[in-house]
């Protein structure tokens, strides 16, 4: 049965706003040594990011000896000249094997970028 045109109410054209989207959160990663700035997504890793961009981490032993980043072998050694306060904390691997070199130095397997930060590779 259809109901009497009396039943039907005007339907209101609903106004959906959309919520905000985030804005995309970017980090940018200088390397020094070899004049590349490279644009990576909030909590990219620094390794990583080394390697999708062609820059060279490892000394000749580190090429034949690392871990694979897995936070084990200590051959990713960059020094960041600005922006530590933009990477991950120090993870207790670090600590330990970072123990006798600068502050500035961190393992580039283990670091995350989350904001603007400048290294230099093999320091
Ligand atoms: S690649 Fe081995 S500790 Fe970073």
């Amino acid at each position: 049965m259809q109901p009497a045109d009396t039943d039907l109410q005007p339907v209101e054209e609903a106004v959906v706003q959309e919520p905000p989207k985030p804005a995309f959160q970017s980090a940018s990663i200088n390397f020094v040594k070899e004049g590349k700035e490279v644009v990576a997504a909030q909590g990219a890793n620094l390794r990583i990011k080394a390697i999708e961009n062609q820059v060279d981490l490892y000394t000749f032993g580190g090429k034949l000896m690392n871990c694979g980043g897995n936070g084990q072998c200590g051959t990713c050694i960059v020094e960041v000249i600005e922006g530590m306060e933009n990477l991950s904390p120090r993870t207790a691997f670090e600590e330990r094997k970072l123990k006798k070199k600068p502050a500035s130095y961190r393992l580039a397997c283990q670091a995350l970028v989350n904001g603007a930060v400048s290294v230099k590779t093999k320091p």
